[in-house]
């Protein structure tokens, strides 16, 4: 189990006020700045096909960034040859692949990786082979972690949509199902060697059963802190969240025989 859960900090929505307006502010070059000093440990951005957020700018721009501070860029993109060739010219420290559609609002579920096998395994050995660290997006289904743990990715990160999605809901057998579920999941892919992140809807009430799932390395949360920044900044709603990670971490510890 490792004892720190580190927070990629997603900036996409900062890109989405700006893009709102078609102005340079806010810039979310200088919100990743704010989510570093606040304790964010890395940066995470999603370069969509239709750039409704973030921009191939912007990627420039934070990867020389990140770059120059030393600290990790996970961009997420779709396993499509255009975002590859982007990936392999910035070599982000990490890579994480996520099915996309144009007419969703946002990621909605995870990767077929178990049906895309012979599409997705020649993208994670060209972008690991570049340096890039390789995560498949997917959801809580053993079939998915098995044919992501084939494809040589070294991590997965869970979609965690479904389970916020029932916690904020009030609909709380199904949100303990989904939470096994995701438990499960989690152990499996540690079983195999891989890496555990988790992501999507996560906000205050949700992050720390997710916290505490032991095998979880990563989270990776965005919209929620955003939001939240309206009414507290943008750095207390980060520090808030990092408070809830590792205290979320402190009690599974002590829980620990
Ligand atoms: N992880 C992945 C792979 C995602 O696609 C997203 C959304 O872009 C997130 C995490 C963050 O989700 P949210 O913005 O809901 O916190």
């Amino acid at each position: 189990m490792s004892t720190r859960v580190r927070l990629g900090v997603n900036i996409d929505h900062v890109a989405t006020i700006r893009n709102a307006r078609g102005v340079s502010y806010p810039d979310p070059a200088r919100a990743a700045v704010v989510a570093l000093e606040a304790g964010a440990d890395g940066i995470t951005a999603h370069l969509r096909e239709d750039r409704r957020h973030i921009s191939d700018a912007d990627i420039e721009t934070l990867a020389a960034m990140l770059r120059d501070r030393e600290r990790p860029l996970n961009l997420e993109m779709a396993v499509t040859s255009e975002m590859l060739a982007i990936a392999l010219r910035h070599r982000p420290h990490a890579v994480c692949l996520v099915p996309e559609r144009r007419e969703e609002r946002t990621t909605e579920g995870g990767l077929d990786v178990a049906a895309g096998h012979n599409w997705i395994a020649p993208f994670v050995e060209k972008l690991s082979a570049n340096g890039s660290r390789v995560s498949l997006f997917i959801g809580a289904d053993p079939a998915q972690i098995e044919a992501a743990s084939r494809t040589g990715a070294a991590v997965v990160e869970l979609h965690t949509g479904a389970y916020c999605d029932a916690a904020r809901d009030g609909h709380e057998d199904e949100a303990r199902r989904v939470l096994a579920a995701l438990s499960a999941a989690a152990r499996q892919a540690a079983s195999l060697g891989l890496e555990v992140h988790a992501g999507h809807g996560i906000d205050y009430g949700t992050v720390s059963a997710i916290a505490a799932i032991p095998e979880v390395a990563e989270l990776n949360i965005g919209h929620f802190l955003i939001g939240e920044a309206i009414f507290t900044g943008l750095g207390p709603a980060i520090s808030e969240m990092r408070r809830l990670i590792d205290a979320a971490r402190v009690d599974l510890q002590r829980a620990a025989p």
